[in-house]
Parts: structure tokens; C-alpha cells; sequence
């Protein structure tokens, strides 16, 4: 077959695009707050020390949630050292990067950072080196407006509405033996869901998110996710995913084909999660914050970290990776996953967002520029609205070492019926020759084209860089719909967006 049949159906509805898949993940971790969002001094940077740079471009992107401030930092993290006079904040040893966290960026300043940036914030709780006393008291600082003595702090502190905090991760990656704390799934699942009930008592309108695997990958993905949701399940509404890809061996064909995993990673914590709600005969459902995602080279330079005793530097440069096409490609297919399971992915985060494995990035005192990976988010999150759609999908095959035979064309529509807008999100995974794609969009009634975008390079190691930070962008494709057909004719390696709208 030589070319690829596939019907948009707006009644094959997977479910609602929530805002909170384009959610974003900051850390403090190399140069992602300092020299970062932060660098005051800098030429664009405001009032507050944030580089209105930077802040143009997170707005672009269309980010909502942003989860913060760890990740494996949170792990060790003391929120009490990063709210109060600045000039009393202490400088800590952050062991999960080898790194000096001089709190000099807290709660408060963040929060002011999300206002401009027109994102919400997520907050993660440390329960790696922490407990459930501490939790509580994080959450009735940011969410008590007021009458007790964190409360009044927070107001002394300069915020006399509360931050309002929605969602609560209950720790990072606490299956990870790298994670500060670390510890069995029974273990954590107990202390998760004594953690919760406290937070509920506290404040019962938030949602809580419960550490699932840090990756399918893992040796206890599954139990643990079983393990961790029979404490949990009535305590929490989200349990946590997390995956990272990159190409191993020069195996590109494997590579293209990540968002397989993806969907087998996704269909397994529902299944697990069902099957625990099943056993307990619980009518409740328990969705997936799919809370870290990305492409990370994890194996190269730039995510070794210092080791020495002596060396514990302010934002070093760390998990700076350089995305090529190939890479923006597969990061495509990773949101069409997502999208492809709008019914039980209610959250993702992209992680990151600046400098570190970011699709932003900064040079000190110089320019802010767009990762490959920028334009496929940006243009998916400003796209995607009303109700995700499956899409029936007729494609030739390709064949890889780690998945098998896979489609070479996967894809997910979008759907807003008041609107009378569409949007069609496709990814060509083959790496030998062009696509010949015809769409059959009758279902969607008389349509035609607002806009096309192609992410495609003849070079498919081409990247953004400071020298060169216009090199790799979307351009326009050739498309055309003719008795309820669209047609396009997609590259190898290639991530196409087309929106649509009822004449
Ligand atoms: O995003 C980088 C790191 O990846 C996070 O700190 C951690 O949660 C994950 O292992």
C-alpha cells in the first residue's frame, strides 16, 4: 500500500480535551529558574527579574498547569526555606542534582511568574525525606484564606488571597531507587494515602495525584501501580505517568514508533487502575496525570551532574539536549497519544519547559529561541479543542526492533461542534518515502481548510541553535478537499497539524 485511507468520525468520540493536557513542568534544576525565567539584569528582563522574553514565548507555547518545583528536587526540598524575606532564605545543597539552591526564586515568586504567564500552578509535595505534617502545612500556607497562624504568614508574606492550588502530586518518582526517599510500593502507599486523607480534611476540594511508575520500563511497573492504588484508591483522583525516549543505537525506525509505548504504558495503569477499583467494587475512576513526558537523551554529557564535594554550582548547565526534527516528529506523536486517550488522561506535563530538556531556550544575558519540539506543542495546543476523535486508520506498515510491525501513519482529530471547528494531528513515521493520505472528512459536514503545518526536514538532525535559532520551523502543506476528501501527501519522518471549519 502506498498510500493511507482514514475516516474522521465526530461521533467516535474519545473524550473532552481538557486544557490540562498542555500542562508544563518547572523544576529547579540547572538553568530552568535561574538564568532561566529569572536573570535579572538581562536587557528584556521586568520589575521582578523575569526575562519578558522567555515569558512571550511560555505564552506562545500555550501552556495551562504547571507543575513545580520537582521532580527529583522536591524530594529534598523544604518549602518553608522559600517563602519569607528573601535576604533570610538559605542556600541549600540540592542532592538531586549536585547543585545550590539559593531559594532566591519561592511560592511567592513563582506564583507571580504563572500570573504573567497566564498558567495555573500544581504543586508537588515532598514525601521522599518529608511527611504528611509537612504536607499539611504547605497546603494550608498556599490554600487557608485565612485565621491561622500559616495562613496569616502567607498574608504577612505578601499574598492576602490564597494561591488556590488545585492539584497536589504526592511526591515524585518514589519508585525510582534514585529518588531521595525512595521506598516499596506498600510503604509509599501508605504514607500516600495517610497524606491524602489529612489534605482532604484540610481542604476536600482539591485533586490529589498518587506516584505511579517512573516509566514502563520499570522492574515493579504494574505491581506497583496495584500495590500503591489499593492504599490509595478512594483517597486520590489521578495516578501519575511518566515517560522519556531517545534514540538508542542509531535505531531511528524504533525510535519514530515511541508512541507505541505510550499507548501500551497508558492502557496497562487504566487496566491496573480498573482492575483495583473492580476488586474493592468501587464505582469510582481513577485517571492518569501523565505529569513528566518528553524526549530525553539521558546518556548524554549534558545530563551528567557534579559529583565532587566541593562542587555545588548555581544553575549549572544541566539536561540542556538540542532537539532535531526527527525528534519534534516523535515529540508530535507523543501529544497525538495523549490526545488518543482524552478519556482517561485528564493531565500531562510536558517536562520541561526552559533550558532544561525544554522546548525554550535562553542564552544569559542574550536571545530566547524555539526548540524543534516548540511547534508541535504550541500549534496542538492552540488547535485542539472540544472533543477528542478517534480516527479509523487504514496505513502501510513499518518495521522496528523494539515494537514490531507498527502503522507508519497514527493520528487523532479534534472536534468542537459549536464552534464548527476540526483539527486533524498526524504523524508519518516511515523513513523511506512520502505518504499519499486521504482523509474522508464527510462526517465533519462541509469543511474546508483555515490552516496546514508541516514539521518535516530534509535533514532530519537539523536543529534550533543560538547561531542558527530560525533553522527548523513549520511550514505550510499542500492540502486540498474535494467531495469530502482531504488530501495531502505527507514526507518521511514528518508531523503534520490541519485545521478545518464548516463553510
Ligand atoms: O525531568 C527530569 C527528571 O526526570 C525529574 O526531576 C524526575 O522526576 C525525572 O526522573
Amino acid at each position: 500500500m502506498t498510500a493511507a485511507r482514514l475516516t474522521v468520525d465526530p461521533r467516535s468520540v474519545i473524550g473532552p480535551v481538557r486544557r490540562r493536557l498542555f500542562g508544563g513542568f518547572v523544576e529547579h534544576l540547572g538553568r530552568h529558574v535561574y538564568d532561566g525565567i529569572y536573570e535579572p539584569g538581562h536587557p528584556a528582563a521586568d520589575e521582578q527579574g523575569f526575562r519578558t522574553d522567555v515569558l512571550d514565548l511560555v505564552r506562545e507555547l500555550g501552556v495551562s498547569t504547571i507543575r513545580y518545583p520537582g521532580g527529583n528536587f522536591v524530594s529534598g526540598f523544604r518549602w518553608e526555606d522559600s517563602v519569607g524575606p528573601r535576604e533570610q532564605r538559605p542556600r541549600r545543597l540540592d542532592l538531586a542534582w549536585h547543585s545550590t539552591e539559593t531559594n532566591e526564586i519561592g511560592l511567592h515568586e513563582f506564583a507571580d511568574w504563572l500570573d504573567k504567564a497566564g498558567s495555573d500552578l500544581m504543586l508537588a509535595v515532598n514525601l521522599g525525606t518529608r511527611g504528611t505534617l509537612e504536607a499539611l502545612d504547605l497546603l494550608e500556607y498556599a490554600n487557608v484564606p485565612a485565621g491561622s497562624t500559616l495562613a496569616q504568614q502567607r498574608i504577612d508574606d505578601g499574598r492576602t488571597e490564597p494561591f488556590d492550588v488545585r492539584v497536589w502530586c504526592l511526591g515524585n518518582e518514589m519508585d525510582g531507587p534514585w529518588q531521595l526517599g525512595h521506598r516499596s510500593a506498600a510503604d509509599y502507599g501508605a504514607l500516600a494515602a495517610r497524606t491524602a486523607k489529612g489534605m482532604r480534611q484540610l481542604d476536600p476540594s482539591i485533586e490529589l495525584v498518587v506516584c505511579g511508575s517512573s516509566g514502563a520500563q520499570m522492574p515493579t511497573f504494574g505491581e506497583w501501580e496495584r500495590v500503591v492504588l489499593e492504599h490509595t484508591y478512594d483517597d486520590v483522583d489521578m495516578i501519575s505517568c511518566h515517560a522519556y525516549y531517545q534514540e538508542h543505537d542509531g535505531d531511528t525506525a524504533s525510535f519514530l514508533a515511541s508512541a507505541v509505548d505510550t499507548d501500551r504504558f497508558i492502557e496497562a495503569v487504566v487496566a491496573t487502575a480498573d482492575h483495583v477499583g473492580a476488586a474493592k467494587g468501587s464505582a469510582k475512576r481513577i485517571d492518569i496525570s501523565f505529569d513528566e513526558w518528553n524526549v530525553w537523551y539521558m546518556d548524554r554529557v549534558a545530563s551528567e551532574k557534579p559529583t565532587a564535594i566541593d562542587d555545588w554550582p548555581v544553575a549549572p548547565r544541566l539536561l540542556e539536549d538540542v532537539y532535531s526534527a526527527v525528534d519534534a516528529v516523535v515529540f508530535g506523536s507523543l501529544l497525538i497519544s495523549l490526545l488518543a486517550h482524552a478519556d482517561r488522561v485528564a493531565s500531562a506535563s510536558l517536562a520541561q519547559l526552559v533550558n532544561v530538556i525544554a522546548p525554550i531556550m535562553t542564552e544569559p544575558g542574550g536571545p530566547a529561541w524555539r526548540q524543534t519540539t516548540f511547534f508541535p506543542f504550541a500549534l496542538t495546543s492552540r488547535l485542539a479543542t472540544g472533543e477528542a476523535v478517534r480516527l479509523h486508520i487504514a496505513s502501510p506498515t513499518v518495521e522496528t526492533a523494539r515494537y514490531g510491525t507498527v502503522p507508519a501513519v497514527a493520528g487523532v482529530a479534534t472536534h468542537d461542534a459549536d464552534a464548527g471547528t476540526s483539527a486533524v494531528f498526524l504523524v508519518n513515521r516511515g523513513m523511506a518515502e512520502p505518504l499519499d493520505v486521504e482523509i474522508d472528512v464527510r462526517g465533519l459536514g462541509d469543511v474546508e481548510i483555515v490552516e496546514t503545518h508541516l514539521l518535516h526536514d530534509d535533514d532530519p538532525a537539523a536543529c534550533n541553535t543560538l547561531a542558527d535559532p530560525d533553522r527548523v520551523r513549520p511550514r505550510p502543506l499542500d492540502a486540498r478537499v474535494e467531495g469530502g476528501i482531504l488530501r495531502v501527501t505527507l514526507p518521511p519522518v514528518a508531523w503534520a497539524a490541519l485545521a478545518l471549519r464548516r463553510r
